[in-house]
């Protein structure tokens, strides 16, 4: 039986050259299988004199033996190669990328809403707030809006599916007049207040985003008039886009919870290459900006207070828009895509802000 080293050598070479697990069962099922070749061998056993099995016997089993523990291995080997590639194919880079520059700086509207903190603070306004989430009694109804009001229609509100505990409708604010109501409500005139904040309504094209900001003016004391008003709004316009020659015109307008109201417009200009350019003694055109008005007085008598000691008046501006007018963007929607090129081209160094006491691009 000198064949069986033959044997050992030809089925452990085609094992060690076996190139895949389908190759190697092959070799396997062809050697050990019950129609193999070292089955075979072990099946002759029975057939041998004792002598015979005796001397042979050993050989045949310590082959089984050598040729089991190669497929083992060298199976064990293609499947450790198998997973090498894989590993190295399928290599997933869960590490940060190295912070070596600054990547995002300061946004456009934050930048706006700074700015008109530091504005309207020099004119004696503190900061206000007011929750986005609202319920349609202080968003609509106090601003003397009701369920039945076609305002109501206007503002495309998101409303949420249940009610707070005084079962008051939940909603998206559809604009910061709200903060007006909660101003009023909680605390004694005379009051100034801005208050900037994300808005919310069911509206979307180039110049309309289902959330924007706006920022509430609010200024209740003793013998206010319309005189005060556009004052306040000429002072913060030419503080806002640094120029003195702006000039502001009133329309007659609606909202319910003002009365007079007016939207206000500021005239523009064109430079050489034809663009609009906000200011100029006489005026091309006009940009509307925001809409205003003296509080009604039955507002200021639901917040408890004496409307013949006490009036106000009050305005809601875009703050996207102003953004817009003074940043030179044309599309709103760009302002939310997060694109860090676009932060990078309008917006500002993160630790280089500018503002109007440090000075634009200081
Ligand atoms: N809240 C109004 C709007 O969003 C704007 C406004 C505010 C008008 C304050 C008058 C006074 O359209």
């Amino acid at each position: 039986m000198t064949d069986l080293d033959a044997i050992r050598s030809d089925l452990l070479a085609d094992i060690a050259g076996a190139a895949d697990a389908a190759a190697i069962e092959a070799i396997r099922v062809r050697a050990l299988g019950k129609q193999g070749q070292v089955t075979g061998l072990l099946k002759t056993l029975g057939g041998m004199t004792p002598d015979q099995r005796q001397a042979e016997g050993p050989r045949i089993h310590a082959l089984r033996e050598a040729v089991t523990a190669a497929i083992a291995e060298r199976k064990a080997a293609i499947e450790a190669a198998a997973l090498d590639g894989r590993l190295a194919a399928e290599r997933l880079d869960m590490g940060l990328p190295v912070a070596s520059a600054p990547q995002g700086s300061v946004h456009p509207v934050s930048q706006v809403m700074d700015e008109l903190a530091e504005i309207f603070a020099d004119l004696g306004f503190a900061v206000a707030t007011g929750p986005e989430i609202e319920d349609d009694w202080h968003n609509f109804t106090a601003l003397n809006i009701p369920e039945t009001h076609p305002a109501r229609a206007m503002h495309d509100t998101f409303y949420f599916d249940r009610t707070d505990d005084a079962g008051r409708k939940m909603l998206l604010r559809t604009h910061t007049s709200p903060v007006q109501i909660r101003t009023m409500a909680s605390q004694k005139p005379p009051i100034r207040i801005i208050a900037p904040g994300r808005t919310y309504r069911s509206d979307s094209d180039a110049t309309h985003t289902p959330m924007f900001h706006q920022v509430e003016g609010l200024v209740i004391d003793r013998g206010i008039h319309m005189g005060h008003l556009k004052w306040t709004l000429e002072t913060f316009v030419k503080a806002y886009f640094e120029r003195d020659d702006i000039v502001l015109r009133l329309r007659p307008s609606y909202f319910p919870f003002t009365e007079p109201s007016a939207e206000v417009d500021v005239g523009y200009t064109r430079d050489k290459s034809g663009r609009r350019v906000i200011g100029g003694a006489e005026p091309e055109g006009w940009m509307e900006l925001l809409g205003s008005g003296m509080v009604h007085p039955p507002g200021i008598a639901a917040c408890g207070l004496d409307p013949q000691e006490w009036q106000g008046f009050a305005f809601g501006c875009g703050i996207d828009r102003l953004a817009m007018l003074k940043y030179g963007m044309d599309d709103l929607r760009a302002f939310f895509d997060g694109d860090l090129r676009w932060l990078r081209h309008y917006g500002f160094a993160a630790l280089d802000v500018p503002t109007l006491s440090g000075g634009v691009g200081a």
